[in-house]
């Protein structure tokens, strides 16, 4: 973290009453942090909104594995921008429905065509692509590509 900088804001008291509220559901015990999150969530929505950002993410997938030739097709389309696909994972959910997971990475653009290509499929029930990065990576793009070459100093 920077070093921290003081901030006053002016807000209407009806809308901090109702974000008091609103962050005490969340489990947050002080403005600043939720103040701190929305910031950063903002920022993330703008960095990945940037055709050439480097991003991470899932694309979540319900569809009815009867549906003609919808697995081969998944399959096919995953295979084909497999540098895209970190890893998936997979649940039978009841007799016919599935979800999949895919953990994804690259340039924010085709990371979101790929996505729309496996949402879109006919089968496919419902699909939801969510980006990000990390948020130490909030500067430029150019900025997180260079942090990912950095040394992994954690351990899983
Ligand atoms: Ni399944």
């Amino acid at each position: 973290m920077g070093i921290l900088s003081r901030i006053g804001i002016a807000l209407d008291s009806d809308l901090l009453k109702r974000f008091d509220r609103s962050i005490s559901k969340r489990g947050y015990t002080n403005r600043s942090e939720a103040f701190r999150d929305l910031i950063r969530d903002r920022l993330v929505t703008e960095q990945t909104a940037a055709p050439d950002a480097v991003v991470v993410g899932t694309v979540t997938l319900i569809y009815d594995h009867h549906s003609s030739g919808i697995s081969e097709k998944l399959t096919e389309i995953q295979h084909a921008h497999h540098e895209l696909v970190v890893s998936t994972s997979h649940a039978h959910l009841d007799h016919d429905s599935c979800l999949e997971v895919l953990i994804v990475h690259g340039r924010s653009a085709t990371v979101a065509d790929f996505a729309d290509r496996l949402i879109g499929l006919k089968g496919v029930q419902h699909g939801r692509l969510v980006m990000t990065v990390p948020t130490q990576g909030l500067g430029s793009s150019h900025d997180l590509g260079k942090k990912s070459k950095q040394k992994h100093s954690h351990k899983h």
